[in-house]
């Protein structure tokens, strides 16, 4: 059975519990620029008693964006309607959420970046004015009728902002990159965790699950949850540093939050390409992935970790990984 805990159904599908989201500013924890300047803009928002302008999140999966957006508008007091872009396909479906909004509720749109183009279309007239054009009748019997829209707002996630046209790009008022979360923001989240699970966890076993969480909310409290599973089991329930480690290593989770897929990844270049540079689809096909999933779920944190570099001829696997893969390193051309 494959193990790998932030693999990608695990780390790409939002299943967290519900229980563990922040409803507000105050209980929200890390992302502290971006939630000071949101906050601002909530605020100004509501003392104009005006809607917030359009929001844009992008950065990679599991780093709350979903929450965040859920903040903004429990905050705002407006109620929020979700969905997806690959779900929406026609421009009637579009059509009927944006008529369904009442005065200043948010709109919130995952993976904006797939909306089918017809349906992005809509959006701009929607965005800048609050009207929509919809087409009734066929043929030479069609014509457009203008429909007003209650003024709303737009929250778009993403994890590629480089995918997104530039009118749609150019729409969004405010545009927030999250970044992975320092280890001590994670501590508290896990303790936050832990507080609302009613578990006793020891301060150098939080401190190691948000070693190895690769900078995520959504990986801490996953590996949270196996965690206590081993505990219950193994122990008393308690959460100790011997459980976490004993849990990690059955997960195949190293000290720096890698899991068996990111050593494929590295030791797939390593071994099959000297270190590289190697093109993201020749490795894609070398370790059977998708390479659109190495490039939004794995690259990233491997880049900030300093474990492979992009290059324009290709990906680069750093000295610094080839350590801690205790490799021997032949030194780079590149
Ligand atoms: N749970 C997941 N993300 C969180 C965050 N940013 N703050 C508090 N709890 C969280």
């Amino acid at each position: 059975m494959d193990e790998r805990i932030i693999s990608n159904n695990l780390l790409i599908d939002d299943e967290v519990d519900a229980t563990l989201r922040p409803r507000s500013f105050r209980e929200y924890i890390g992302q502290k620029n971006v939630k000071e300047m949101v906050e601002i803009s909530v605020k100004a928002a509501k003392l104009r008693n005006e809607s917030l302008d359009h929001v844009l999140l992008y950065g990679p999966p599991g780093l709350g964006k979903t929450t965040l957006a859920q903040v903004i508008a429990n905050e705002l007091e407006v109620a929020m309607k979700s969905c997806s872009g690959p779900t929406i396909e026609r421009t009637g479906d579009l059509a009927a959420i944006l008529t369904s909004l009442e005065p200043g509720d948010v709109l919130f749109i995952d993976e904006i970046h797939r909306l089918p183009k017809i349906v992005e279309e809509i959006l701009y007239s929607s965005m800048e004015d609050y009207v929509i054009d919809i087409v009734v009748g066929k043929d030479s019997g069609a014509k457009s009728i203008r429909v007003d829209l209650a003024p709303f707002t737009l929250i778009g996630a993403t994890t590629r902002f480089g995918d997104l046209t530039g009118p749609l790009r150019d729409r969004f008022g405010i545009v927030h990159k999250l970044e992975f979360y320092n280890d001590k923001d994670l501590e508290k989240i896990c303790k936050r965790t832990a507080k609302i699970y009613d578990y006793e966890a020891a301060n150098d076993a939080i401190i190691e699950l948000a070693k190895r969480s690769r900078g995520t909310p959504r990986i801490v409290n996953r590996l949270f949850r196996r965690v206590r599973d081993f505990a219950d089991i193994l122990g008393d329930g308690t959460i100790t540093l011997d459980i976490t480690k004993i849990a990690l290593s059955k997960l195949k989770i190293d000290e720096s939050g890698l899991d068996s897929k990111d050593r494929e990844y590295l030791e797939g270049i390593i071994d099959r390409y000297k270190g590289g540079p190697v093109g993201l689809d020749t490795i894609a096909t070398s370790i059977s992935e998708d390479p659109r999933t190495l490039e939004d779920v794995y690259e990233p944190y491997l880049i900030q970790k300093g474990f492979i570099s992009r290059t324009p001829r290709g990906r680069v696997v750093t000295e610094k990984a080839y350590k801690h893969l205790k490799k021997i390193y032949q030194g780079s051309l590149f």
